[in-house]
C-alpha cells in the first residue's frame, strides 16, 4: 500500500466538486457539524473512511490537519476537500480572510500525537489546529480527543499531566480501556475510530439533552 496517500474512501463523493460534496454529505437534512482534526500519526491515513463513517452517522464533516499531517496527506487533500465539501484547513487564515467552515457542534481530535496533546495542554498555539482547540475549550465546544502514542511515549512524565489538564478543562479524553490503549513501539494495532465516533455522538446527545 502507498502510505503517502489517504486510504481511498468507498463512495463517489471524492470525485465531486466541493459544493456537490457538501450536498452529498448533508443528504438534504443534516445540520450537525463535526470538525475532525488529525495530527501526524499513522491512523490519519484512514481519514477518508472515517469521514464517510461520520457522514453516515449524520455529521457534516470539516477536516483539519496539523501541518505535518497535511504534508503526509499532500496528494489526497483535493479528494478529501471534495469528500467533505469544505477546504481542508491546516494553517491560520490571513487577517481579513473569511472562514469557510460552518460552526462546530462537536470536535474530534484524533489521532492526537504526543506533540498535539502536550501543545494543547500547555496552550502552545503556533499552529492553527492547536490554536483552534485551545480556544474551543474557552468557547465550551464539545471536545473529544483520542491520543495515539506508544507505551514508551506514554511514560514520559508530561503525558499524564497533559491528559489530566485536558480532562479538567472539560475535554473527553479516550485513553485506556474505553479508548486508545498504547501499543509497544513499532507495533501496529487497529485504531478504535468507531469508539471515537460513538463517544462524539454520546457527548453531543448529552449536551443536547442538557440544553
Ligand atoms: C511513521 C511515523 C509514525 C509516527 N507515529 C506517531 C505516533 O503514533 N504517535 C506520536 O505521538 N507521534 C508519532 N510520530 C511523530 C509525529 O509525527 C511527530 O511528533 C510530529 O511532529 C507530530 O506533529 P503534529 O502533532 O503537529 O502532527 C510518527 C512519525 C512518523 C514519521
Amino acid at each position: 500500500m502507498d502510505r503517502t496517500r489517504a486510504r481511498p474512501c468507498t463512495c463517489a463523493s471524492a470525485r465531486l466538486s466541493p459544493e456537490q460534496g457538501r450536498l452529498h454529505s448533508l443528504g438534504g437534512m443534516t445540520t450537525r457539524t463535526l470538525y475532525l482534526l488529525c495530527s501526524a500519526a499513522p491512523p490519519v491515513f484512514d481519514v477518508a473512511r472515517v469521514i464517510e463513517d461520520a457522514q453516515a452517522r449524520g455529521w457534516d464533516v470539516c477536516l483539519g490537519l496539523t501541518p505535518t499531517a497535511a504534508d503526509w496527506l499532500e496528494d489526497s487533500l483535493d479528494g478529501l476537500a471534495a469528500l467533505t465539501g469544505y477546504p481542508v484547513r491546516s494553517r491560520y487564515r490571513k487577517p481579513g480572510q473569511p472562514d469557510m467552515w460552518p460552526q462546530a457542534d462537536a470536535v474530534l481530535v484524533a489521532p492526537a500525537t504526543m506533540n498535539t496533546i502536550n501543545s494543547w495542554a500547555q496552550g502552545i498555539t503556533s499552529s492553527w489546529l492547536i490554536g483552534f482547540i485551545a480556544e474551543a475549550i474557552g468557547k465550551g465546544i464539545a471536545l473529544t480527543a483520542m491520543p495515539c502514542v506508544n507505551n514508551a511515549y506514554a511514560q514520559h512524565p508530561q503525558f499524564p499531566k497533559s491528559l489530566e489538564t485536558l480532562r479538567q478543562a472539560g475535554v473527553r479524553v479516550l485513553f485506556g480501556p474505553d479508548g486508545f490503549e498504547p501499543n509497544a513501539p513499532g507495533e501496529r494495532r487497529p485504531y478504535p475510530w468507531a469508539a471515537a465516533l460513538d463517544s462524539v455522538n454520546g457527548l453531543y446527545n448529552e449536551r443536547a439533552r442538557a440544553r
